[in-house]
């Protein structure tokens, strides 16, 4: 599915964003386990996160319609746009739901970090297993 990037300009990339993956393999194709990234105000934690290359599962693009986009917020939940009610009904709908689970296609970036998350390992073998 498309990636739906958001209206808004952005600004310029100085935000910290760390994240730590799971299973970097499935995400990245590396075996490296953490990316830190800069990112910009005005852009979702997924959009930055595939802008370098870490591939964070969005099947319904960015809308609100799945939860496949799943990931928990470790530091910085207050330099990202507060839950919407549609978001907290659907990521219920993710397994291993936390306190600190978001959609990442709907956490805009907002504040100026630093910002650390985390993608669970079912993130992507949840939708796409792949025959072996
Ligand atoms: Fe479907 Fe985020 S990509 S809710």
């Amino acid at each position: 599915m498309h990636l739906r990037h958001s209206d808004k300009p952005h600004a310029d990339p100085t935000v910290t964003l760390r994240i730590v993956m799971q299973d970097p393999i499935a995400l990245t194709g590396k075996s490296e386990p953490v990316v830190t990234i800069l990112a910009a105000k005005g852009e979702s934690i997924l959009e930055a996160a595939m802008e370098h290359g870490v591939n964070i599962e969005h099947a319904c693009g960015g809308v609100t319609a799945c939860s496949t986009c799943h990931i928990y917020v470790k530091q910085g939940m207050d330099c990202l746009t507060e839950a919407t009610e549609a978001e907290e009904d659907r990521v219920d709908e993710a397994p291993a739901v936390q306190r600190n689970s978001r959609l990442s296609c709907q956490c805009e970036i907002v504040g100026d970090g630093p910002i650390e998350v985390e993608v669970p390992a079912w993130n992507r073998n949840a939708v796409k297993e792949t025959p072996h």
